[in-house]
């Protein structure tokens, strides 16, 4: 298997943490333990009740009854838990694809559902979306790149870098597509639930389609990604199968006392993401002020999902060194080479303290 550096998770490892503020990060404002064990009277007790030992590889029946319920057609059998979204996606796609096969994914992507992907020896296929379009999915597009070896489709909704959201009828037509050609559709939701705007929702693809799988983790929109806890959603046992099997040379099971906070957690998911759609709602508001006071410099399609968002830059000469310049100042940018977007940076608003963030970047913009 060969795999090249993973840029987006290279650029911060050498960043996030000597960086004061992040302005770039595509999770949300973290809960502390403390905080998170008010949820339930007899949280601490259970936590401290853990035996340290293995867990089921299909992931703790408590956790995934949590995971089911946040869907509408999902039983807890159905749910494959993993150690985070990363290591459900490296699982599902070797589980799905070979030398022989093909596979498609929207780009510009996270790094690894294009690289993983490859790693399998599949041949692969982008299905690239441009700000010039307004981050359209193009359709016609899509229908060309699809060849009878192709075997999985993936797609990632609300979208990690340009925070958009696909429209519901563009949805159904991509969900249809997969289920007339058979192939996977391996949805990457794992921002599900911040939509802007709650009518904007998009159907989990594993309630839609027998064959879909839904990739989902606490990370992002729960803003816990210290526990690395993912999952997929499916109701493709045979599928799931490969997946456990795979999982027994990779992790075998996923942290017990993970298990047990994700689950704790999720029984309260609709607080977190209530108050992760706060932030980033008083966020987006401060960015947009702060984006039309920098036009000059910055023009975005404004996101309506999620807490990022991929504006071009103009004037900055070369970003990754604007990036540098930013980041030694104290404000983190992830400039858009590490998509293969050159001419973009993500910037992230799902974090508490972005309106001191806002005037570092403002000092270090005009200053
Ligand atoms: C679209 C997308 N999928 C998956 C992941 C991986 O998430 P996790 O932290 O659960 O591994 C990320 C992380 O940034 C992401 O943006």
């Amino acid at each position: 298997m060969n795999l090249p550096p993973f840029r987006i998770e290279q650029y911060y490892e050498r960043h996030e943490f000597t960086t004061r503020y992040m302005v770039s990060s595509s999770d949300c404002e973290s809960w502390t333990l403390q905080k998170l064990l008010s949820l339930e009277p007899d949280a601490l007790d259970r936590l401290l009740a853990i035996r340290c030992g293995y867990t089921e590889s299909r992931g703790a029946p408590e956790l995934r009854r949590a995971i089911a319920a946040t869907y509408q057609t999902i039983d807890a059998d159905e749910v494959v838990v993993t150690t985070c979204a990363e290591e459900a996606i490296f699982l599902v796609y070797h589980a799905l694809l070979g030398p022989d096969d093909h596979a498609v994914i929207e780009t510009p992507c996270y790094e690894s559902a294009l690289q993983l992907a490859r790693s399998t020896g599949a041949a692969v296929g982008a299905w690239h979306r441009v700000l010039a379009d307004g981050w359209a999915h193009d359709l016609d597009a899509l229908g060309h790149l699809l060849q009878p070896s192709t075997r999985v489709l993936y797609i990632n909704q609300p979208h990690n870098p340009t925070g958009t959201l696909m429209s519901r009828s563009t949805f159904d037509r991509v969900a249809g597509l997969a289920q007339e050609l058979r192939l996977t559709l391996f949805s990457d939701e794992v921002y599900r639930g911040l939509e802007h705007d709650p009518a904007d929702r998009l159907p989990a693809a594993c309630d839609r389609d027998q064959h879909a799988v839904s990739l989902g983790s606490v990370s992002k929109s729960y803003g816990l990604p210290g526990l690395r806890i993912g999952w997929i959603a499916s109701h493709d046992e045979t599928l799931r199968r490969k997946v456990i099997d795979l999982k027994h040379y990779t992790t075998i099971c996923a942290s017990a006392p993970s298990e047990e906070l994700s689950a704790l957690a999720l029984r309260h998911g609709s607080e977190l993401l209530a108050r992760n759609c706060g932030i980033i709602r008083r966020n987006l508001g401060l960015l947009d002020e702060f984006l039309g006071r920098h036009a000059d410099t910055f023009k975005w399609v404004r996101p309506t999902a999620g807490p990022i968002g991929f504006p071009r830059t103009t004037g900055v000469g070369d970003v990754d060194g604007f990036c540098e310049r930013l980041a030694a100042a104290g404000v983190l940018l992830l400039p858009g080479s590490v998509y293969d977007e050159p001419d973009h940076v993500r910037v992230g608003f799902g974090r508490a303290n972005l309106p001191e963030a806002l005037a570092v970047l403002e000092e270090a913009l005009t200053g």
